[in-house]
């Protein structure tokens, strides 16, 4: 099959299109014919070596995919179901012509999105959706999401919407009437003093880190929650009486079965901001490290 693979850590030219053997699915495992796979900041911190796995080279590529099943197990998603599903952290293996994955991992494409979209999905709405719930989102909560037009920003705002809590987000000026139309209560140029103004929230969702985490115990309640993803939690800065965690994404077909009813029923919607053949995965990753994606980049097979 056709696969990228990287047999070094390094630069996105480490990244290489070559054939590989078709993987064997192990005990409770589905087989997933790709048709398209999520391209992730995780990808690239993987290729460059800050993410490593037990595994010896040369190593698989990314977590999200979409695509049908060729393979399955008693009780798992019949053959030739249309699946979407994320693969265990650390063991990537997305950008190839056939995946692994866990059968409790995947759950139904949703309908009305074409696989491309549906790739979108599994490792930032997951993510968003653990990091709402470790923090106990419920209806009348101020919650604020930084980063809010990005991958996980894009699903953490809808979701918090969803569940409804008051919902402040931080973007770039370009990205404001993006966060409107996506039912932002409060969307914030991060350029601006505005988010102090906004402040006290009761949830923060830190997708940035470095002083960005730093700046968001600031911005809480006593008894309020900072969650963050990109790094643990920066103990040098923590102020009594808020709680700080930090998540990391875990598969979860079950959740991605209720976000997918939450796609088809049109409470949430999937932002895409290029699709690109396999063939650019290097350009892909450069794309997605400069940091300014709109939604998500996707890769199609
Ligand atoms: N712990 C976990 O399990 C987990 C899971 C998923 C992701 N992560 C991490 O979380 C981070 C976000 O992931 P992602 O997929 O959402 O990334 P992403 O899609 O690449 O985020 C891009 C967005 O970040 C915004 N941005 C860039 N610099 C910013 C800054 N200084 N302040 C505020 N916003 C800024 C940009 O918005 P503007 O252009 O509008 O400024 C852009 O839309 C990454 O570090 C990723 O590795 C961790």
């Amino acid at each position: 099959m056709r696969a990228v693979v990287f047999s070094r850590y390094g630069d996105e030219n480490v990244l290489e299109l070559t054939r590989r053997p078709v993987p064997t699915p192990g005990e409770g495992d589905v087989l997933v014919e790709v048709k398209a796979a999520g391209v992730n900041p995780v990808d690239w911190k993987h290729r460059e070596g800050a993410v490593r796995s037990d595994q010896p080279f040369p190593l698989g590529m990314g977590w999200d995919v979409s695509g049908v099943v060729r393979a399955t197990v008693p009780g798992g998603p019949a053959i030739g179901a249309e699946v979407y599903g994320m693969l265990p952290l650390p063991y990537g293996g997305a950008y190839q012509e056939l995946a692994v994955l866990p059968s409790s991992a995947v759950a139904p494409k949703p309908a009305r999105l074409t696989h491309a979209e549906a790739a979108a999905v599994p490792l930032a709405a997951l993510t968003a959706w653990q990091a709402l719930e470790a923090a106990g989102t419920r209806a009348g909560l101020r919650v604020l999401v930084h980063a809010g037009a990005g991958g996980v920003g894009h699903f953490a705002v809808q979701f918090a919407r969803h569940l409804g809590a008051h919902v402040t987000a931080t973007v770039s000026a370009r990205n404001l009437d993006f966060l409107r139309r996506l039912g932002v209560d409060e969307p914030i140029d991060r350029a601006t003093t505005g988010l102090a103004a906004a402040a006290p929230f009761d949830i923060v969702l830190d997708t940035v880190g470095g002083p960005v985490q730093h700046a968001s115990w600031r911005l809480l309640h006593r008894g309020g929650t900072l969650i963050t993803l990109p790094e643990p939690v920066d103990e040098a800065y923590r102020l009594p009486g808020i709680n700080a965690d930090r998540v990391v994404v875990t598969p979860d077909g079950e959740a991605l079965r209720r976000i997918g009813t939450l796609i088809d029923s049109g409470a949430v919607r999937v932002e895409v901001q290029a699709v690109l053949p396999l063939e650019e995965a290097a350009e892909a990753h450069r794309i997605s490290k400069e940091g300014r994606v709109r939604g998500k980049l996707v890769l199609t097979l």
